[in-house]
Parts: structure tokens; C-alpha cells; sequence
């Protein structure tokens, strides 16, 4: 019989049909206790276990951030494991980097970029006192090999990777463990159908339409790696006694593995070719502006 107290993990947007959902069941499967957040508890109404715990929470809200942890602490009193996981790409709007307003990239890194420091503010004093933890941030391959068209959310997710970097370094005190994941196309809900994307009528590139579209729906490419599959492999490696620093895992993932080998100036004139010829299917496309 193992004595030993049971596992906590808090996971961070685990709405249905994504990665976290499947984190959690990954995380259940093997005793854990699960916190699952999302901003609606009813979006995660299919994670049902004994050991589930689903809470209301915005990751952009210091507050409800805070209270999260702290509901842990106080039903559990220690949280072994946590999954930066909840992110988006877009905010209503995608597109061409001068496109965006700066409230629309405020809300993306805060989202993205600025949640993982709230939810690190209030875990790592927690695992820090009892030396012992694993924070894993989902970041993502166009956080090291962007593309046009996603400027504001691939920056975001190069500020994953080196934020996570640093608090790789100032975890070892703590004995902290901090993972980055960085996945390539991964099966969820992330990309949608674009069919009412407009450009913003002042945009200087209408001439690229039917390229910003291809890019917005790039992720729901056939090869992208079901969630059930990513989330086992991720799992299995991040709650091992010892996890690895990074992972980079999903569709095309050698493609970007063969890249790492490659000149950068290549490697961006040969993604912003991929980005920016016209499709022969589109080649006829108008390019509507956002009405
Ligand atoms: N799928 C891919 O190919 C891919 C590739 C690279 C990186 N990633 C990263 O992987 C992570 C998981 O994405 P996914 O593919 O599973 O996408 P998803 O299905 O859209 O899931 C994203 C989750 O984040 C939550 N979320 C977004 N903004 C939030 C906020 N302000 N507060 C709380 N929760 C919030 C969403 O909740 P709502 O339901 O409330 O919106 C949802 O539960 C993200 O960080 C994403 O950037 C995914």
C-alpha cells in the first residue's frame, strides 16, 4: 500500500476539446489530484473523477490567479505540479503585426506571456518552501520559428521561452523543476475556421490575403498531432523524477528539428516563401477588407 501523500496538479485552461483537458486526464489516470481552471467551469463539464476539482478562473486576473492557488493551499496545503497551459492566439483579431491596435497585443501577452509570471508569483514561494515542484509552460514552435502573419502571437510565445528559461535558472535553489514545452501542430480548438477574417481597411496587405488566411488555419493541418497522444507523451515525461528541460514535440516537429541546423536568414527566407506565394486555388481571391 503506498502511504505516501497524493499528487496535486493545477492546470490551467481546460476548457473541452483542448490540450489541458487532456493533461487532466493524463494527470487522473495516475492518481493525481487535478485542478482544473478555465474561465467556465461548464466548458469543462467532461472532466469527471473523484479527484477533479474544476474552479472558475481568468488567467489575466491577479486576483482570481491568487485565489486559485490559494484554494489549493488550503484544501491540500502543497501543490506538486503546475501547467501554464491556457493561451490563445488571437483576440478577435489576427493578422499582420502594424495591424493590431495595442490593446489587442496587451491582451495576447497578457494572456500568454504575463499569466505565466502571476501564477509563477504565487506557486513558487509555495514549492520553494518545501523544495520540491514542477512548473511546465506551454509555449510553442513559432516561439523560435515565427512566421508572418502571426507576429503578435509568436512574439508572445518567444517571450514564453525565455521567461521560462530564467525561471529554469532561478528555481535551482528551490529545487524547482521548470519545463517549457514547445509544441508544433497539435488536434484542439486553438485555430477555428477563418471564413469571416477581414483585414482592417487602412491594412497595407490586402495584396496577401488569401496567405494571412492559410497561416490563421495553418493548425488545422492533417498531420497535427491529436491532444490525446501529445498530452500522454508530456505527461509521462513531466511527472518522471527527472523531467526534461524542454520538449518540442508534434506535426512537423523533425521539419523544425532539421531547421535548427540551418543559417538563420534561411530559415526566415524560406518560411516567409512558404507564407507569401500565391496559392494556385486563391490565385483569384479578392482580398476583402474588415468592414
Ligand atoms: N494546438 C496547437 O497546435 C498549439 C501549438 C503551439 C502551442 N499551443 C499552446 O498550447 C496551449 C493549449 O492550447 P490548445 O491548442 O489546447 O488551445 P485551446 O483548445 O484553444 O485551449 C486554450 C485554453 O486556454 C484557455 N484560455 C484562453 N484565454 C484564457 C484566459 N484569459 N483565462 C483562462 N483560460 C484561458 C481557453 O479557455 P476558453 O475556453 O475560456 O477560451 C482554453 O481552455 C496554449 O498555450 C497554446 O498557445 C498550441
Amino acid at each position: 500500500m503506498d502511504l505516501r501523500p497524493p499528487k496535486v496538479a493545477l492546470v490551467t485552461g481546460c476548457s473541452e476539446g483542448g490540450v489541458g483537458f487532456s493533461f487532466c486526464q493524463k494527470l487522473l489516470a495516475r492518481g493525481y489530484i487535478v485542478y482544473a481552471t478555465a474561465r467556465s467551469v461548464d466548458s469543462m463539464r467532461g472532466l469527471q473523477h473523484a479527484n477533479m476539482k474544476k474552479l472558475s478562473s481568468d488567467v489575466t486576473s491577479d486576483e482570481q490567479v491568487s485565489s486559485v492557488v490559494q484554494a489549493i493551499m488550503d484544501a491540500e496545503g502543497y501543490v506538486d505540479l503546475v501547467i501554464n497551459n491556457a493561451g490563445k492566439p488571437f483576440n478577435g483579431h489576427a493578422g499582420p503585426t502594424t495591424d493590431y491596435t495595442s490593446e489587442e497585443m496587451k491582451s495576447i501577452y497578457d494572456a500568454n506571456v504575463f499569466s505565466i509570471q502571476r501564477v509563477a508569483r504565487a506557486v513558487v514561494p509555495r514549492m520553494a518552501k518545501r523544495k520540491q515542484g514542477t512548473i511546465v509552460n506551454m509555449g510553442s514552435i513559432v516561439g523560435e520559428y515565427p512566421t508572418p502573419w502571426m507576429g503578435v502571437y509568436d512574439s508572445s510565445k518567444g517571450a514564453v521561452r525565455i521567461m521560462s528559461e530564467v525561471l529554469s535558472m532561478e528555481c535551482r535553489p528551490f529545487n524547482i523543476k521548470v519545463v517549457l514545452v514547445a509544441p508544433s501542430s497539435i488536434q484542439s480548438k486553438i485555430v477555428g475556421k477563418h471564413d469571416d477574417y477581414r483585414l482592417p481597411p487602412e491594412s497595407i496587405y490586402t495584396g496577401f490575403f488569401p496567405n494571412i488566411r492559410q497561416r490563421l488555419e495553418a493548425a488545422r493541418e492533417d498531420d497535427a498531432m491529436p491532444s490525446d497522444v501529445f498530452a500522454e507523451r508530456v505527461i509521462s515525461k513531466v511527472v518522471s523524477s527527472n523531467p526534461p528541460s524542454y520538449m518540442l514535440l508534434g506535426g512537423k516537429s523533425t521539419m523544425f528539428r532539421i531547421m535548427a541546423f540551418l543559417p538563420r536568414s534561411w530559415v526566415l527566407s524560406i518560411v516567409w516563401g512558404m507564407f507569401s506565394k500565391p496559392r494556385a486555388k486563391e490565385k483569384g481571391e479578392l482580398a476583402p477588407g474588415r468592414t
